[in-house]
């Protein structure tokens, strides 16, 4: 199926309900689209292919407007599988087309697919006329890959800005920022900001400060995944640039693994001496909170507290884990406490700390360690922690 955006104008993307884990990490109950755009004018061109399973649902979305192998120009934003799967198999159907891309990407492309198709190679700020449109390209790197660009299209506004102002979520039929759940829309994105993004957020500053100095009129952001904002194309890049920004809020996440019961204890104590302080909590059990739920949470809390049992003289699995995830996605610097039970010898709260200070975080006192379960002493070091991490959110 195929929307009209504009005249000449189409959406030629498809929906997957079926992956259930985006990057084979993040739940998608509500799917995620891959989308993609034509553009009939005297060129033909389309912007971004789609994930390799859907190639035959994205053709006949194509045949439904044009013969495929029409097709001119093949505009690649972004080479990450989910918008370059189909290229082996567009580029057997239209063999004369040309793939339009960065430099960078052309380099990727030959390692991943190695489609001899003709290139063209664009600069930055770089123009393609197909004819009475005319395409603009604004290299956008590290949103999120090194080799990504936008693609604008100047007669009609409209900015194909490629995975940044995505979200995940299925559009079932629906396109439009005005025929969808908007609620859900601000929850997904936020979502997927976090996982997809966290770690180029001085990138996102940069391109949208980009976009801006640019002077160019925006009618319509149509991003790679999730809804074309129409309505109001200002909401999608003003969310994205609240949610990059660097200043944190004042709340806090405490983030616990427990196996039997000991270190929840601990956890629920803590929170409890903190919401008498005043303090707001967010509040995750690793094993049962969705990951891409705890990362989002995670990114814009003013303090947060790990909460480990020892497992195998190691953190807990899924805790150490997040630890990791905090250094990958670079998790901006902030105030971080740490607590734990262990039975003999102990040495989750141990490595924690040690990554931690690898880390460069900065660890609040005290560091709580309870051998089963807390004495008075560490009670009252649970109260002493809740007036750090308080006097911390000031
Ligand atoms: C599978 C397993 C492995 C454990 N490994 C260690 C260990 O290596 N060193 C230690 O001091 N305690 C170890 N413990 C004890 C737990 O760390 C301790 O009982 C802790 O209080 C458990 O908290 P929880 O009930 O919240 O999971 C282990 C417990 C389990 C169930
Ligand atoms: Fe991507
Ligand atoms: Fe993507």
């Amino acid at each position: 199926m195929h929307r009209e955006i504009t005249q000449g104008v189409y959406y030629v993307g498809v929906d997957d309900t079926h992956t259930e884990l985006f990057e084979g990490l993040w739940a998608l109950p509500f799917g995620v689209s891959y989308n993609s755009y034509l553009i009939v004018d005297e060129k033909i061109a389309v912007v971004e292919t789609v994930k390799e399973p859907w190639t035959e649902e994205w053709l006949d979305n194509i045949r439904e407007i044009i013969d495929p192998s029409k097709i001119d120009y093949i505009v690649l934003n972004h080479m990450e599988p989910d918008h370059t799967g189909a290229l082996p198999h567009i580029a057997k159907i239209a063999p004369n087309a040309t793939i339009v891309y960065t430099e960078r990407a052309s380099k990727f492309q030959k390692s991943f697919y190695d489609v001899t198709l003709k290139e063209r190679i664009v600069e930055d700020l770089e123009e393609l006329s197909l004819g009475s449109k005319t395409l603009k390209f604004v290299h956008a790197p590290f949103l999120h890959w090194p080799e990504t660009m936008m693609t604008y299209l100047v007669e009609d506004q409209i900015l194909f800005s490629c995975d940044a102002f995505g979200a995940f979520g299925a559009l079932g039929g629906r396109l439009f920022d005005d025929e969808v759940d908007m609620a859900l829309v601000e929850k997904e994105s936020k979502r997927y900001v976090s996982t997809i993004i966290t770690s180029y957020f001085k990138f996102v500053q940069r391109g949208i400060q980009k976009v801006k100095d640019l002077g160019i009129g925006i009618k319509m952001v149509a991003p790679s995944h999730g809804p074309v904002y129409r309505k109001d194309p200002m909401w999608v890049i003003n969310k994205y640039a609240e949610w990059s920004s660097p200043e944190l809020e004042k709340y806090c996440i405490i983030i616990y693994g427990t196996m039997y019961g000991f270190n929840r204890r601990v956890a629920m104590k803590l929170k409890r001496q903190l919401e008498e302080r005043g303090v707001r909590v967010i509040i995750h059990n690793v094993s049962v909170s969705e990951p891409s739920e705890v990362i989002t949470d995670a990114v814009r809390a003013g303090v947060i507290v790990l909460g480990t049992p020892t497992y195998d003289a190691f953190p807990f699995p899924r805790l150490w884990h997040f630890v990791n995830e905090m250094q990958c996605k670079r998790l901006q610097k902030r105030p971080v406490a740490l607590f734990g039970t262990y039975g003999w010898g102990g040495g989750g709260v141990k490595k924690t700390r040690e990554m931690l200070t690898e880390m460069k975080f900065e660890v609040l006192e005290p560091v709580i360690r309870v051998k089963g379960r807390p004495t008075d002493e560490e009670e009252r070091q649970i109260g002493e922690l809740a007036d750090r991490i308080a006097e911390a959110l000031k």
